[in-house]
């Protein structure tokens, strides 16, 4: 349960232009997003792969690839030099200790990822030195070549980096200034987690604190992925404990690892594998593609999992392109009921996440902003999703729900930048510098 310092919703005031980076578990996204006040916003995204050897190398090479992005995008999307500096928030995706809204000591690498030299370490001076190290760089080829195209660099990034905000609490604020019933931002996509605003009196870490009155709501990073990481609580199976075992992290995030985009597939790899192996499907077939880690991916279980009559041949296309291998009929549908199992359990573990914050603050009814791909692209998993969430409160049949998921595009963006504007002005910016 992380402090984020991001003291409650936004009014729609906010204005002006902002940067946000995105750095996520398979992509860094860079966009710009211009807002008027109590009116809708305008927003360029730049999205760049995050190249394997960038997340498992070294913080220098990860911040450097992240100011090369950033540079590129600057030169593509500006003009001209500007007076002053775009306030810039860093969308992080991933577990950080936060002692002001403009740093962020990362616990843990969640998601795969594993660079050296981040844990432990505020990520925002690392950033700013990637970025001087890029000035530094340009103002030599400008020197020797003038080139016109370094006029940019030669300005610095003209940037000012005022917030780290995790992807959860970019989309419950996203969410929060079109509907104030939205009360949970969360994400299902490589990873998935969930924030909601908290009083101030009710939160142990900050409560006495004399410049942050009772009743100021901050929001709460809940990183409920790491719940059970004692694993005294979910019933995890044998192909759990495989997963976290080849896992760049075992031990750690033990829900996320049942639930998120990022396992799916690998659940499912590893259930047929098992069956194949045991002589009860595919037999006769080549695994040698199916012995490949990460060789289904979430989409595979999307594709699949339709409520589409006929897609049992569209099924075994799949499957002879993906693994290389042509399942008879009977075997495709016990497949086909395979994936439903993996998919449906992901679902109800992740409505239990959910429950779990309306239940705690006692709410009866609760609009839900989630962002992911996996949540937009898995047509199922909503409906399965609400589902669970009647029989977990038990309400009657027919009842009219109460918990609804509403999907954010690019909330976890766009509420970023938002935040740049609630930090960089606004009547709440001397809380947000605590
Ligand atoms: C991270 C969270 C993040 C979630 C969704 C998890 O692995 O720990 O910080 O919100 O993924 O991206």
């Amino acid at each position: 349960m992380n402090v984020t310092w991001v003291m409650g919703p936004p009014t729609g005031e906010e204005h002006g232009r902002y940067l946000a980076l995105d750095l996520g578990g398979t992509n860094l996204r860079v966009c710009e997003v211009s807002f008027e006040a109590f009116s809708d916003f305008e927003v360029l995204i730049n999205k760049n792969p995050l190249p394997e050897e960038v997340k498992h190398g070294t913080a220098e090479e990860l911040w450097d690839y992240v100011a090369e992005c950033l540079q590129r995008f600057l030169h593509e999307h500006h003009t001209g030099p500007s007076e002053k500096k775009v306030p810039l928030a860093i969308a992080f995706s991933y577990p950080v200790t936060q002692s002001s809204l403009r740093s962020g000591i990362l616990q843990r690498w969640t998601k795969g990822l594993d660079v050296k030299g981040v844990e432990g370490h505020d990520i925002v001076p690392q950033l700013e030195a990637a970025i001087g190290r890029k000035v530094g760089a340009h103002l030599e080829v400008f020197c020797t070549r003038e080139e016109p195209s370094a006029l940019i660099s030669l300005q610095g990034l003209p940037i000012d980096i005022v917030a780290v905000v995790n992807d959860t609490v970019g989309t419950l604020i996203t969410a929060a200034r079109q509907d104030p019933e939205v009360k949970i931002g969360s994400i299902f996509g490589t990873g998935c987690n969930a924030a909601y605003f908290e009083e101030a009196s009710r939160i142990p870490k900050i409560h006495g604190r004399s410049n942050i009155p009772d009743d100021a709501l901050v929001a709460i990073n809940a990183e409920y992925g790491a719940f059970d990481d004692e694993r005294k609580v979910l019933p995890c199976t044998r192909f759990d404990d495989m997963i976290d075992q080849s896992s760049a992290r075992p031990g750690q995030q033990t829900y996320e690892k049942m639930v998120s985009g990022l396992y799916l597939g690998e659940i499912l790899r590893m259930v047929f594998l098992d069956l194949h192996e045991s002589g009860a499907l595919f037999q006769g077939a080549d695994p040698t593609l199916l012995r490949q880690q990460n060789v289904i991916d979430a989409s595979f279980l999307s594709a699949i999992d339709l409520d589409v009559p006929g897609s049992v041949q569209e099924m075994g296309r799949l499957f002879k392109q993906k693994l290389g291998i042509e399942p008879s009929l009977p075997e495709l549908r016990i497949c086909r009921q395979l994936v439903e199992m993996v998919g449906i359990r992901a679902a109800r573990l992740y409505a239990c996440g959910i429950a779990a914050i309306c239940k705690k603050n006692n709410w009866s009814t609760c609009r839900v902003a989630v962002d992911g791909a996996v949540f937009e692209n898995y047509t199922n998993f909503r409906k399965r999703t609400m589902a669970a969430l009647g029989e977990i409160f038990d309400w009657p049949p027919e009842t009219e729900t109460r918990i609804t998921l509403q999907h954010c595009k690019e909330g976890s963006e766009i509420g970023s930048a938002l935040i740049a504007a609630l930090a960089s002005e606004g009547p709440r910016r001397h809380l947000l510098q605590t």
